[in-house]
């Protein structure tokens, strides 16, 4: 499986998600390959936020080594799995996609957590209290994207 997070600056949220799912990936000892990308081009070649890195190392997470970079179309071909954090990552990836089979791939993260909810992970780029909860949302989604998907390689 390979399995792309993405949010608006890939400095905030989409890195925390691509963190949290490789530890649980790496934990059930799953081939599974996690990237993460922004919709936005403002972060290219920088490391996530540091409250971002802060939140993670908080749950023992080390996600300083991972660069933003930009979605780009062919990531609707590359992936099996895309999740977008909030529907406006969600409308720019969807408006990108050239079959079925690629809008297919995009999901709102949390409809895993609470199908057909449509819920947002909120932006926490302008709210330094944002960064737990947003953890903790991530980490909900990720132990059921390993609940559906754990028995696939
Ligand atoms: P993210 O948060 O999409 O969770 O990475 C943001 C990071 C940067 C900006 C907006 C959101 N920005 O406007 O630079």
């Amino acid at each position: 499986m390979r399995v792309l997070m993405v949010c608006l600056g890939n400095i905030c949220r989409s890195p925390l998600a691509e963190g949290i799912l490789r530890k649980k990936v790496e934990e059930q000892g799953l081939q599974w390959e996690i990237d993460s990308a922004g919709t936005g081009s403002w972060h290219i070649g920088e490391a996530p936020d540091p409250r971002s890195r802060a939140i993670a190392k908080d749950h023992g997470l080390d996600i300083s080594k991972q660069r933003g970079r930009q979605f780009r179309a062919y990531d609707l071909e590359e992936f099996d799995l895309i999740y977008a954090m909030d529907s406006a990552n969600y409308s720019h990836i969807v408006n990108q996609a050239k079959s079925a089979e690629e809008r297919d791939k995009v999901q709102l993260i949390m409809n895993e957590l609470w199908p057909e909810k449509n819920v947002n992970v909120p932006d926490p780029y302008w709210d330094d209290n944002g960064f737990e909860k947003v953890y903790q949302m991530l980490d909900a989604a990720c132990d059921q994207i390993i609940e559906k998907y754990g028995k696939v390689n």
